[in-house]
Formats: structure tokens, sequence, C-alpha cells
């Protein structure tokens, strides 16, 4: 299969680019388009063969449940349901937007291969606007897991969509960098109080100003109830590069023993006046959101470069570096 990488001009539903790869989704294609989060490889949800094509192309396993997108947030709503109060208070403050909710799959309409043969189906509405003016050129329900192949990092701009993924989707619809760098936060609203499955961009105490919620891995009445947590296989958004987190008093040491044992070494580190000297550096930002969208880029530049092993220092404990400590963590399992 040839990849089209296809530019967007202007993000509207009748943009040319758009308006192909909303053809090739709705013929059971596969194409890839930014979100505010990272990029999502679609495919239309309503279909098993088309769905079946993301898993292939991926190399997902089947047991792994997909996001199903909308570009419109009544849409979604529909799914969410009237009864569901804990979703809909999230849905009207955070979509669009970067906030996956899991509720109960509806009788019909998706295909039993995005959610797995489960339940529950999670859903988003993206408010990046090339995710937005695609989704409603091809007004139909999307899933989309990150674009890039399964346990490996996720991907910030088409480059990297491509780098892991050429000849194995149709489009890749290019719209440039994404905006936050980390994926969704996703929350289960079956339960009360509601499940946080993983931290991301929404900070968890905007989460909580709203609704009461609880950790996945907390040990609640009956953790039968309790999806699985997302990437429950525990190496994941991971660089081909081994990624050691360490105190940042321990980095120079760290970094100067493994040079020592002959190995190529990368190093990611927040100031910018920091690491002088040190050839294979990447400055990752001050703040957390800064840090969050370049992080992926820099995996992705550091493996590009062929290093053994990336060293980075510990986030601080601020609650505003969880998601940050979470896919470092995953990221080095
Ligand atoms: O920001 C994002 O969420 C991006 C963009 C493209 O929307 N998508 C993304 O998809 O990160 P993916 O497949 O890489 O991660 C989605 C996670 C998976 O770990 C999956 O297990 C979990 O969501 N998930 C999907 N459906 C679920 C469900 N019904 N119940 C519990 N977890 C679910
Ligand atoms: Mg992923």
């Amino acid at each position: 299969m040839r990849t089209l990488r296809l530019v967007v001009r202007a993000p509207d539903p009748d943009d040319d680019a758009v308006v192909e790869a909303a053809r090739v989704l709705r013929d059971e294609g596969l194409v890839a388009f930014p979100t505010e989060t990272v990029y999502g490889l679609g495919a239309r949800a309503d279909r098993s063969l088309a769905v079946r094509k993301i898993f292939a192309a991926k190399g997902r396993p089947a047991k792994n449940p997909l996001i199903v997108h909308f570009g419109d947030v009544d849409r979604a709503l529909d799914f969410v349901g009237a009864q569901n109060k804990t979703a809909r208070l999230l849905a009207e403050r955070f979509w669009p937007g970067p906030l996956t909710l899991v509720v109960p799959r509806p009788a019909q309409g998706i295909a039993d291969e995005v959610v797995a043969g489960g339940a529950s189906v999670a859903v988003r509405v993206p408010a990046h606007p090339v995710a937005q003016a695609l989704l409603r050129a091809v007004a139909l329900p999307i899933a989309a897991p990150s674009a890039n192949r399964s346990t490996q990092i996720s991907s910030t701009n088409a480059e990297h969509v491509l780098k892991s993924l050429a000849g194995r989707i149709d489009i890749c619809l290019d719209g440039g960098q994404t905006g936050l760098g980390l994926e969704s936060t996703i929350v289960d609203t079956r339960h009360a109080p509601a499940v946080l499955l993983r931290l991301g961009a929404i900070p968890r105490a905007a989460l909580e100003a709203l609704v009461e919620l609880v950790d996945a891995s907390a040990n609640i009445a009956d953790p039968a109830q309790i999806a699985v947590a997302p990437g429950g296989q525990l190496r994941h958004y991971a660089p081909r590069a081994t990624l050691l987190v360490v105190p940042e008093e321990a980095l120079r040491d760290t970094v100067s023993s493994l040079q020592r044992r002959g190995l190529q070494v990368g190093v990611m580190r927040s100031a910018e006046d920091d690491g002088a000297g040190e050839p294979l550096v990447e400055h990752l930002g001050a703040d957390a959101a800064t840090y969050a969208s370049r992080l992926y880029a820099a995996l992705h530049r550091l493996d590009d470069r062929g290093v053994d092993a990336i060293v980075v220092a510990e986030p601080p404990p601020d609650p505003a570096w969880d998601a940050l400590r979470d896919r470092l963590r995953r990221a080095s399992a």
C-alpha cells in the first residue's frame, strides 16, 4: 500500500485534503490525523472490516479497545445517554477537548472490534481544527488509537506517523505539530465514584472540582467492576533505547558511567542552561505543559540518532507533572 501524505491548507470540511481523507474513511480505509493531544489512526467505527485494519496496521492486540471520536458534541452526547450525570457534567465542561469518557456501549452502531468485545465504549470529541474538520466532513463515528505501532512512542507530527506507519495506512493528513503532546485523560463514568483510568492533559483537580474520582488501582469494593487500566501491558509509549529516569542529582554520574561502558547516551533536561557540552541533549522546558508538548518528539529524535540509552531527571513531585511521571514510568518499564 502506498501512503499519501496530504497537507491540510485550511482546516475546513471542504479543504481538498480533508475531503479526500473523509472519502477514504467512508470507503473503510485508514487515515491518520492530528488531534490536540497526539495523531490518531482513524477508521469508521461502525464497520468491523475497517476497524480490523487498525489493529493490523499497528500490530495491536485485539483485546485492547479503541476510543471513538466524534466531531460534534451533541452526537457524542447521544452515546453518553441522558442518565449518566457524571459523564454529562464532564462532557459539558471539557468537550471538545482532551478528555475521553468510558460509558456503557450502545446496542448499535459500534463494531465489536472497537470495544474488544466488552460492554463499554470510550468516547471523545477532539478540539483540534483538523480533527474537527475531518470528523464533520465524514459525519460518522471514527475509531482512532494513537498513530504509532503498538507499544511505541505516540506521534506528535506527520513525520512520526510516517516513520512508524508508512506503507500500512492510506493517508496521513498533515496538520503540523500537535499542541498538548500527551494522550487524553480517560475517565470511566460507569461507576460512582468515577474511575480515573489514564492521566492526561486535563489536571486531576479540574476533574475533581466537578465529580468524585478514584484511581484505577484504588482498592474498591468490587475490583471486577473496574475496566482494565489502559495500556495494561506496562511497557508502553516507549522508545527503542533504554530509558532511565533518575534523581536530578544522579543524572550526571549516570550518564558518565553509561558512557564509560561505551554506550551512546542521550539526555533529556528541562532548563535550557543545563547540560551545556552534552552532545545529545534535548531541552524539554521547565513547565509541565511545554515539557509535555516536546517529550515525544525528543524521544523520537534520540531514537533516530541511534542512542543506546536515554537518561532523564525525575519530574518534580507537583501534581502538574503527574501525567508526565506516568508516561516516563511506562516508557522506562
Ligand atoms: O489522546 C488520545 O486519547 C489519542 C487521540 C488519538 O485521541 N488516542 C489514544 O488512543 O491515545 P490509544 O488507543 O493509544 O489509547 C486509548 C486507551 C487504550 O489504552 C485503551 O485500552 C483505552 O484507551 N480504552 C479504550 N476503550 C476503552 C474502554 N471501553 N474501557 C477502558 N479503556 C478503554
Ligand atoms: Mg497509544
